[in-house]
């Protein structure tokens, strides 16, 4: 099984800031091209939040009207910068968003169980689980104790050293952490929000960040050095699941194509072919 993430698309009307500053529109045109090329495909997609700017229900046409090209089967959270409401208005015809209260749902269709978890807190850059949310995680959890589990959210449960962005993260992460310690399946936990790829060990599992398919936050690990954007290479997250192996593991995969020097054609090694002319200096 594949799971492809993507994250923090930022779409916005024509016109608007992002739109014209970092071109958040095309650059998940791409991401969509990008994501319907792989080899294999996906069985499924992820986008893990700040689908749009502003949360408004004309910002999420634009984004379905995106998306639409996407072959492979697709999941959405909410982030800081969606509106609940809005949101569930823009996916209910996808029939698997819950009809009210938080948009946390179980995908069971495929080899890893799916679980999405809404971090929002209304009106705030950071995120919460609360007691309700936690509860609801843990019951779930408890349904399907054997089944090889990835959790995906917003906003990371961990502190990543870059001060700005941990000081809007997940509050309370210890309430996340407790339940996942507590229940042996979860494999990973997908994240956003940082606009950066990060990796780390989180309460027994691996809890990982995805790039933006747009702007990337500057890596600054200097405490209290502000935040930057930095055009980076967006990339989605892909999740490699080998079900006989019972093994999970993370790729980055750039957005993009790029010159190739072939090493070995499937056949027998190239290695006389020089480089694409790019290669050099
Ligand atoms: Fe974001
Ligand atoms: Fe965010």
């Amino acid at each position: 099984m594949l799971l492809a993430q993507i994250s923090d698309t930022h779409v916005q009307l024509p016109g608007g800031e992002l739109d014209r500053y970092y071109d958040t529109a095309g650059h998940l045109a791409r991401a969509v091209a990008h994501l319907n090329a792989l080899s294999p495909q996906p069985d499924v997609v992820l986008l893990t939040g700040d689908t749009v700017d502003a949360g408004a229900p004309a910002e999420y046409a634009r984004l379905r009207e995106i998306l639409a090209p996407l072959r492979a089967p697709l999941f959405v959270i909410p982030g800081n910068h969606d509106e609940r409401e809005a949101m569930r208005a823009a996916f209910g015809a996808d029939a698997y968003l819950p009809a009210d209260g938080f948009l946390q749902y179980v995908v069971e269709e495929w080899p890893l169980r799916l679980i999405a978890l809404d971090t929002v807190v209304p009106g705030e850059p950071g995120g919460r689980l609360c007691e309700a949310r936690l509860r609801w995680l843990d019951a779930r959890l408890a349904e399907a104790p054997t089944r090889p589990t990835v959790l995906f959210l917003h906003h990371p449960p961990f502190q990543t050293g870059m001060t700005l962005m941990d000081r809007m993260g997940l509050r309370e992460p210890e309430g996340l952490a407790r339940v996942v310690a507590s229940h042996s399946q979860v494999r990973h936990v997908l994240a956003g929000h940082l606009h950066r790829p990060i990796v780390t060990a989180f309460a027994g599992t691996i809890a990982s960040t995805c790039p933006s398919t747009a702007h990337q936050v500057a890596l600054d690990l200097p405490p209290d050095t502000g935040l930057s954007v930095v055009m980076e290479p967006p990339a989605a997250t892909l999740l490699y699941y080998d079900e006989r192996a019972d093994t999970l593991v993370h790729h980055l995969s750039y957005v993009g194509e790029r010159p190739r020097h072939v090493l070995h054609d499937g056949q027998a090694w190239q290695l006389h072919e020089a480089p694409p002319a790019r290669f050099r200096g």
